[in-house]
């Protein structure tokens, strides 16, 4: 999943605050018990979301594409005192292993679950005025939770898209229906002139993008 080289990695890996021990239980948690485990942020990308998270004190976050909750609680850590976190999972089965990581950490009750498709629980969603948003679910429906989210996000509210270098294929010569999707997702997210962006080339890509 990283496009940094491994001894670069591993340097910037020891040169961020530590891991919270209810992560490293999580992180290692998952890789023991769940598939694909590469999926979830892990330490380095987790720290950039907290650091994130704590500059803008946000009240209100919404995630798409909870997995085991790492980025979930990563994200919690900056919420403002009466902040919530709602993320969104289409695996039911992971609704356990959420209940008992959630309950790992300070910032649990600060995390509201929705199980389902989330395109559905995006356009049924309440609350307007959301700070912070992070996609990082099934990657054909990035574009279509980002117009789905647009409208209900603050000026000056972020939105975070998860794996935009895809591996560094979007910029070599590969070819294949997901880089050219991941690559068109890109370009229109470049062009939209309601937005900053920026990608940082921190694990698969991190697309920052700021509403003005
Ligand atoms: C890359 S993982 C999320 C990792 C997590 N954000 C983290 O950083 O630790 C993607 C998750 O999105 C979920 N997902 C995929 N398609 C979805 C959909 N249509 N609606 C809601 N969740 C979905 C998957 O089941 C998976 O758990």
């Amino acid at each position: 999943m990283e496009i940094l080289p491994p001894d670069l990695q591993s340097y910037l890996d020891n040169h961020c605050d530590p891991e919270p021990p209810a992560l490293q239980t999580i992180n290692r948690e998952t890789h023991v018990k769940v598939l694909k485990p590469h999926m979830l942020s892990g330490h380095y990308q987790g720290r950039v979301l907290s650091f994130l998270s704590k500059m803008m004190q946000p009240g209100l976050i919404l995630e798409v594409g909870t997995f085991t909750g790492y980025a979930t609680i990563c994200l919690a850590e900056g919420l403002a005192e009466d902040g919530i976190i709602h993320t969104i999972e289409v695996n039911r089965e992971l609704e356990e292993m959420l209940n008992a990581h959630f309950l790992l950490t300070d910032v649990g009750k600060k995390i509201r679950q929705h199980f389902g498709e989330a395109e559905q629980i995006i356009a049924a969603f309440p609350y307007q005025e959301i700070d912070l948003v992070f996609i990082d679910a099934d990657k054909k429906n990035n574009y279509t939770y980002y117009c789905s989210v647009f409208d209900k996000v603050r000026s000056g509210g972020l939105i975070i898209i998860d794996n935009v270098l895809w591996k560094g294929k979007v910029y070599g010569a590969d070819n294949d229906g997901d880089t050219q999707m991941i690559r068109k997702l890109n370009d229109q997210i470049a062009a939209d002139t309601r937005v900053e962006k920026l990608i940082l080339p921190i694990r698969d890509g991190l697309l920052v993008i700021r509403k003005k």
